[in-house]
């Protein structure tokens, strides 16, 4: 049967599912571990990536090379940038992109990957629509829209306005759109959901410490239904 990768970059993230798992099994590749078992009717691997993008890279090739999964979910929390987002509420990914990707001042737009054609990284519509019928039946603000990911962790109004109005972001975290390029890059569906644990501005590092469980646990619930519908 097809075996689905679910990623996480902290702990709080990835617990609940590693306390519903059954029949499980520990691998660990890269220093990263991996629990291989069952959770809702589905074979799964569940792993917690680390922060950042090399992180989330390397996870998510190995999840593929080692363990031949067929889809990619990420569950997390990250920083509200559309400013109807409020704390709790749920951004699925459309597109991914990298925002600390700059190569302007060669005539690259920012975000831009060169001499690739693409750098917006779609999101598979299958998991998409999963993830909006399991928000329309918990009853949980969902918004689909455009992930932003960078090695840096945002806290200013001005990121925020720059990255809504130049880059048209939903929300911004550090791992969704280093998964989403692997995952394009070896033909493999993913969705990247997050629950808004602050609003990337100067209360984030505030909100983040206060809402980051509230926020992950809003998110696996999606993840739960969705393995369920699967
Ligand atoms: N993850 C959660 N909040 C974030 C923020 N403000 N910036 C980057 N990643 C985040």
């Amino acid at each position: 049967t097809a075996t689905i990768g679910l990623i996480g970059a902290m702990k709080e993230e990835i617990e609940l599912l590693l306390a519903g798992m059954e029949n499980v099994n520990q691998h660990t590749y890269a220093g990263i571990h991996y629990a291989e078992g069952d959770i809702y009717g589905q074979h799964v691997v569940v792993c917690k990536s680390g922060v950042g993008k090399v992180n989330a890279a390397i996870t998510t090739q190995m999840l593929i090379e080692k363990f031949g999964i067929s889809k990619v979910i990420f569950t997390g929390v990250a920083g509200a940038v559309h400013p109807e987002l409020d704390i709790g509420n749920i951004v699925v990914s459309t597109t991914c992109i990298q925002h600390d990707m700059d190569v302007t001042p060669l005539g690259f737009k920012r975000g831009e990957i060169p001499y690739q054609e693409v750098s917006a990284f779609p999101a598979d519509s299958g998991l998409i629509s999963l993830a909006e019928k399991a928000c329309e039946q918990l009853a949980i603000p969902l918004r689909k829209g455009i992930v932003l990911s960078g090695d840096q962790f945002i806290a200013s109004k001005e990121s925020v306005k720059w990255l809504y109005e130049e880059l048209e972001g939903a929300c911004v975290e550090m791992e969704g759109a280093a998964v989403a390029q692997v995952c394009y890059m070896n033909n493999v569906p993913f969705v990247i959901l997050r629950g808004m644990s602050d609003k990337a501005d100067g209360s984030a590092h505030v909100n983040f410490a206060e809402f980051t469980v509230k926020a992950s646990h809003q998110s696996h619930k999606i993840v739960e239904s969705i393995l369920l519908q699967l």
